[in-house]
């Protein structure tokens, strides 16, 4: 395709795909009920400039290396048909990330840099590019955009690209097009295979829940870019085809921008701020159950031990493997709940502490 040759074609279509669904949020009046702060924005803003310089580096830097290394396979795919090159540079550049995005929900080092995608407490557009330029830097997908130029895939990636963005764009927007598909009963199959291959709102928005408390969302999964392939073979997806009551993390310190976008450099000035520089991640278990009347209701229980609202969850497990427990009482009672986490019954103490 002759305009993909275009130079800068892609930034172009960038900037126009998030003027259109910035533009379509602007029109449903998100911006006049959006819950963001002013540092919101300006983080979301910067986020975008980071990202466009970051990958210039990135860009630069990889086609050296390549050069220096494997000067031989300068353009060697360059002849391989669109047919080919597109799904083949889409489908590395998917995996990676599904990994890269997961492995940030799952090492505390990693979530520091992408614990502020989370914070927004409400969806928009510009939502994707709230991270840290650390984040950005150590993308492998934008190395593989790099390593697939250098190769000859230089039309795929810019058509990627263009693909991904669309997609991530539509899932992280306030515009929810797919709800009137799940509500039309005669769109309902052809959603059900469309969900199953590309990232929908409602999929992604559930990744953005701030707990699965309300039974629709769930952070510590749905972690696909464009494609919900990888979810469903590596059993983390969640499909509830409603999006969630609240948005955010469980606990917010609210850090400056500066300190969410320039992390490590810049430290958080808020004490309990995973960012902080004498923040410690430690566990609060207790050897002792705590006795306590519950009204009727959902809890989620915190099974990691890094709460420190034992033995409830408030949220500290983001960045680790575990999850909380969701529990339910029918009707108000006195439990103990286990606090030193060797039960075999959570939430309930079974007097393992005693062992
Ligand atoms: S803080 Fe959520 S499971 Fe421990």
């Amino acid at each position: 395709m002759a305009w993909l040759e275009i130079p800068n074609i892609d930034i172009y279509f960038v900037v126009a795909v998030l003027f259109f669904f910035g533009f379509v949020e602007f029109l449903l009046g998100h911006y006049s009920h959006s819950k963001r702060s002013k540092d919101d924005y300006i983080l979301e803003l910067g986020g975008f400039f980071v990202v466009g310089l970051t990958k210039s580096i990135v860009v630069f830097v990889a086609h050296y290396i390549a050069t220096l290394i494997a000067a031989p396979w300068f353009g060697v795919f360059a002849n391989w048909s669109l047919w080919l090159s597109l799904p083949f540079y889409l489908l590395i550049d998917d995996f990676l990330q599904y990994w890269y995005h997961r492995s940030a929900h799952e090492y505390k080092w990693l979530w520091k840099h992408h614990y502020n995608h989370h914070a927004a407490e409400d969806m928009g557009v510009f939502v994707s590019y709230r991270n840290s330029w650390v984040y950005y830097l150590i993308m492998p997908n934008i190395w593989w955009t790099a390593i697939a130029t250098f190769l000859g895939l230089g039309a795929a990636a810019a058509l990627g690209i263009m693909i991904k963005l669309v997609i991530i764009s539509s899932s992280h927007s306030t515009w929810v097009w797919d709800k009137w598909f799940y509500k039309t009963k005669a769109l309902s199959p052809l959603m059900s295979v469309i969900e199953r291959i590309v990232i929908t709102p409602a999929f992604h928005h559930g990744h953005h829940a701030k707990s699965k408390l309300d039974g629709i969302g769930d952070p510590n999964g749905n972690f696909g870019n464009a494609f919900s392939i990888w979810d469903q073979l590596f059993g983390t997806a969640h499909f509830s085809r409603q999006f969630p009551k609240e948005y955010g993390l469980m606990e917010t310190p609210k850090d400056p921008w500066y300190s969410q976008l320039l992390f490590p450099f810049v430290k958080s000035n808020k004490v309990d701020s995973e960012i902080h520089a004498n923040f410690e991640f430690k566990k609060y278990t207790q050897n002792e159950p705590l006795q306590t009347k519950l009204a009727a209701g959902k809890y989620l229980y915190c099974q990691c031990g890094y709460s420190k609202d034992q033995p409830f969850c408030n949220g500290s497990h983001h960045g680790t493997k575990q999850t909380p427990l969701v529990f339910e009482m029918k009707k108000e009672r006195t439990v103990s709940l286990c606090r030193c986490k060797k039960t075999k019954t959570p939430p309930y103490c079974d007097n393992s502490h005693l062992a």
